[in-house]
């Protein structure tokens, strides 16, 4: 029997923006890996064997993976969103990189999915409609210098930027201080869009203008966006403004 490891992303939440070719992947699954809100969000069945585990155990997860699929199981590691950012794809290549011969020779898949940035931008309109990047603001796995050093780049590059993992609860510290960064160095009331929950029975979607923006506004279930110097907002009566980054920057 010959086995496969498939690293699939979820997308933000609701069933709807699953996409078809990890339904399919999901279907045909012997085991299935990843965080456990994540693996909670599969149907469990008859033939599909769960294997849930903590957040911090990232590589561990992969390997585990890795050595199933060797065996001959048909593996599915599960991520939110989009599994190439932020998230298990990478885990599992430095895993193959460093591992076994055999984990190199697998068949290995990854699907995308929907990352939070995405949904988020299209709720609020399109922030990210012309040049942004994203930065993980947690400073698990780099050093806060680094962060701030590729903030400071960005705001000096005028990106739109999403911005995920903004503040935790271990770490309420670095979103305070990217803010004050943005504050200091942009100087305007551009506007920031926090989306929480996105797609899911909980979301909110919230647009303040920079000059007004609070630590305590974002936390872990929030992707925060920040438009460049020249976003735009359509204010409309009774209804949710539109947030926009015009297609042009002229000359
Ligand atoms: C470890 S990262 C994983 C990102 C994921 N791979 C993706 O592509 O969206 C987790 C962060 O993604 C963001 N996030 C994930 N799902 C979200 C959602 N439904 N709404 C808002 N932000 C979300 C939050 O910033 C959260 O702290």
């Amino acid at each position: 029997m010959t086995g496969s490891l498939t690293i699939a992303g979820l997308g933000p939440g609701a069933d709807t923006l699953v996409t078809h070719e990890v339904e399919a992947a999901l279907a045909d699954a012997t085991d299935l890996v990843g965080y456990i809100p994540y693996v909670a969000r599969v149907a469990e069945r008859p033939g599909l064997t769960l294997h849930p585990s903590d957040n911090r155990v990232e590589l561990d997860r992969a390997r585990h993976a890795l050595e199933m699929a060797v065996a001959g199981r048909k593996v599915v590691v599960v991520s939110s969103g989009d599994p190439g950012v932020f998230a298990m794809a990478s885990a599992v290549f430095e895993a193959v990189e460093d591992g076994p011969e055999d984990w190199c020779d697998l068949d290995i898949r990854v699907l995308p999915g929907i990352t939070a940035m995405l949904a988020a931008a299209a709720r609020a309109g399109a922030p990210l409609g012309h040049d942004f990047c994203a930065i993980n603001l947690s400073d698990n796995l780099k050093p806060w210098a680094l962060i701030e050093k590729r903030l400071r780049l960005a705001v000096e590059a005028d990106f739109a930027m999403a911005f995920y993992n903004p503040r935790s609860k271990s770490r309420p510290e670095g979103f305070a201080k990217t803010l004050k960064v943005l504050q200091e160095s942009c100087g305007d009331a551009r506007p920031v869009i926090f989306a929480r929950a996105v797609s899911t029975p909980e979301e909110e979607i919230r647009v303040v203008p920079l000059t007004q923006c609070q630590p305590e506004m974002a936390d872990m279930r929030t992707v925060v966006i920040v438009g460049a110097s020249n976003t735009r907002v359509i204010a409309r009566e009774g209804r949710a403004s539109i947030v926009y980054t015009p297609r042009s920057v002229p000359a």
